[in-house]
């Protein structure tokens, strides 16, 4: 299948547009924290170096907040009633960050030291659960919509934590088949992204059939990006994505084209088998051969493939609500720049 030429261009205007509107919103709720806890989210948010003095080295892309913002204008409403929303996703997404790149032991986000290595894991553990607070703070709200949206949230949540239970208990497991990938992964990412467009539909309408589209579309749009995220983990560019390459081979994760590698090709299945049951991790080159090999077998264009399919799927599930291609452009702007969202910015990965 062919990937169609991506629209970067109209993605990073979307993308631009949702962060100015999310933004000064983000920076409202983080600084209602007390220090150090307000330094450390400023510093991960990009709007403080470690001392706390004001820099812009690259919030992320934003990514979940403009799914939000574009799924209320699909729904029927104004760019501006999709914020609040954006606003819950981008704090849970940055808990769930925080907390990640301990788990990973990832030393590099957003192309610098990640929170933890520069205040250490109590604090960066500390600030993820204070953004979570956060976003159950600005999801509390007495009206039937306010119910709604903490409900949603409460389960999105359940959700990325199982999700990302089993992707650390699959780095001791080599019998992961892809029904239990995707199944991991629709969990610590799709949720999320299902989150996004759910609450950007709920602030406008109340039909919850397209709040379901909606949350649908966007799961899927949170595999294709976990698949092109997994691709990019294995063969990206480190400079571009802001973070290591490599690291999930090194941590023995059993990312896609990993586990596609090991149900479908028994040969490479026993040399990635015997490199990640060794006591010791793989080694640098040892990892570099790995990559080699698993691309020779063609599970990285299969997860680009894959990737394309769950694109195409989520735009099927707006064709069963959404009527109007207007209203929908941000939406297919941002899904078609998936399986190049490396190059949505420089520095602002995840
Ligand atoms: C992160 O997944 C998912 C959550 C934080 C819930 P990954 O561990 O695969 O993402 P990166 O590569 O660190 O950004
Ligand atoms: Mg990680
Ligand atoms: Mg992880």
């Amino acid at each position: 299948m062919s990937t169609p030429r991506p629209r970067l261009a109209a993605a990073r205007e979307v993308l631009h547009r949702a962060w100015q509107l999310t933004d000064p919103e983000l920076r409202k709720s983080v600084n209602r924290l007390d220090d150090p806890l307000r330094t450390v989210a400023a510093y991960h948010f990009g709007w403080a170096d470690k001392f706390g003095r004001p820099t812009d080295t690259g919030s992320g892309k934003g990514v979940r907040g403009a799914l939000a913002i574009a799924s209320a204008v699909a729904a029927g409403g104004e760019d501006s009633d999709g914020v609040p929303g954006a606003v819950i996703v981008e704090l849970v997404h940055n808990f769930s960050l925080l907390h990640d790149d301990i788990m990973d032991d990832d030393r590099r986000r957003r192309g610098r030291p990640s929170a933890w290595v520069v205040f250490g894991r109590a604090q960066a553990i500390l600030t993820g659960d204070a953004l979570l607070s956060l976003a159950f703070e600005a999801a509390a709200d007495r009206s039937r919509v306010g119910h709604a949206v903490a409900a949603d949230l409460s389960v999105a949540l359940l959700e990325v934590v199982n999700g990302q239970s089993a992707d650390m208990l699959f780095e001791n497991r080599m019998d992961i088949g892809p029904d239990q990938w995707q199944s991991m992964a629709s969990g610590k990412t799709g949720a999320l992204f299902g989150l996004a467009c759910a609450l950007g539909a709920r602030a406008v309408t109340t039909d919850e059939r397209r709040i379901e589209a909606l949350r649908n579309a966007g799961r899927h749009l949170g595999l294709a990006f976990q698949l092109v995220d997994d691709v990019l983990g294995l063969v990206g560019d480190p400079d571009r994505l802001g973070k290591a390459v490599g690291g999930d081979i090194l941590r023995r994760k059993k990312s896609a084209p990993i586990v596609r590698a090991l149900h479908d090709d028994p040969r490479l299945a026993t040399i990635l088998a015997t490199a990640y049951t060794r006591s010791r991790p793989p080694s640098s080159s040892e990892a570099a051969d790995l990559v080699a090999l698993v691309e020779r077998s063609g599970a990285l264009d299969w997860a680009r493939t894959e990737a394309d399919g769950f694109r195409c799927a989520a735009m099927t599930e707006l064709d069963t609500v959404s009527t109007d291609p207007q209203a929908r452009r941000a939406l297919e702007a941002i899904a078609d720049a998936v399986p190049r969202w490396d190059r949505l910015s420089r520095r602002n990965s995840n």
